[in-house]
């Protein structure tokens, strides 16, 4: 074994690909893709580009775990955090066992935004698929609304009570996602801390792009999203707001006291 390893060439030795130390977990909409690109940049990260659907996926669960770790990014040895996001974890019933069972003391990250921006900003991904589609105001006003999985998924207390069957609260960070579009560098320097990662990623590395509407990006080529995010929200009328901020605030509250959290927006 030790000649295989001494005639071995360095990359064979020191490029691997690893099981994520951090898996972002949700929310859709919240972020998501934003916080991995971010995260991406530091020199102790390597990041899979593509969702990755192994848990909450029955065709890639059948496919094991040796499946599971070849979707990951090849990483050198700086780069000992893996991470991958898969925001779909977040909602699926199976994944949190099965989370658990595999990978016992994965980091977890969720992003969070106030839920009446999620449902609004979830609504805009579906209709931009559609050519016809009702507005947002005529599907809130419909008798079943609640039932609707973009109202659904904004009552975060409904699924973090799973996770926490199968994860200790310490073990989850959860990020403002509100804020990654204002400050994203304190959001930022609260997840390295988690991580245990050095504090590299910081407010001179960000820019604000008057192209993107606003949106922070982060100084290196390519550094925005692309146009699938920070996309325009339409006029919503006050009564459908009122009406959502109604319906989420139990779950606000309810989520607050499991996460032991408190964003000005909760
Ligand atoms: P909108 O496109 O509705 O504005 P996700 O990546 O989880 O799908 O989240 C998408 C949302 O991330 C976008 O929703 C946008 O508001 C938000 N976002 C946060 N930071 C962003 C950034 N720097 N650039 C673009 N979008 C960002």
């Amino acid at each position: 074994i030790l000649s295989t390893i001494i005639s071995s060439s360095p990359s064979e030795v020191t490029n691997s690909q690893q099981f994520p130390k951090a898996i972002i977990i949700g929310v859709k909409k919240c972020g998501t893709r934003a916080l991995l690109k971010f995260l991406s940049v530091h020199p102790a990260i390597a990041a899979s580009s593509q969702e990755v659907h192994f848990f909450d996926t029955p065709k890639n669960f059948r496919l094991g775990s040796d499946w599971y770790r070849n979707q990951m990014p090849i990483a050198t040895t700086n780069q000992y955090v893996t991470i991958e996001k898969t925001p779909h974890y977040f909602i699926d019933r199976h994944t949190p066992k099965r989370l658990a069972h595999l990978l016992p003391d994965v980091k977890l990250i969720l992003i969070l935004r106030d839920p009446v921006i999620r449902a609004i900003s979830d609504y805009v991904q579906i209709k931009s698929r559609h050519e016809y589609y009702p507005t947002f105001d005529e599907f809130i006003s419909m008798k079943n609304f609640t039932r609707w999985t973009p109202i659904k998924i904004g009552c975060y207390a409904i699924y973090l009570r799973r996770w926490l069957k199968y994860f200790p609260l310490e073990r989850i960070h959860f990020v403002d996602g509100e804020n990654l579009i204002q400050r994203p560098w304190e959001e930022l320097q609260h997840v390295q801390k988690f991580l245990n990662i050095s504090n590299d990623i910081r407010q001179e590395n960000f820019y604000f792009n008057s192209n993107k509407r606003g949106f922070p990006c982060i100084k290196q080529p390519n550094g925005c999203l692309g146009s699938s995010k920070g996309r325009q929200h339409p006029f919503i009328s006050d009564i459908t707001r009122a009406k959502l901020k109604n319906l989420y605030s139990t779950c606000n509250r309810q989520f607050k006291q499991l996460a032991q959290i408190n964003f000005p927006w909760l």
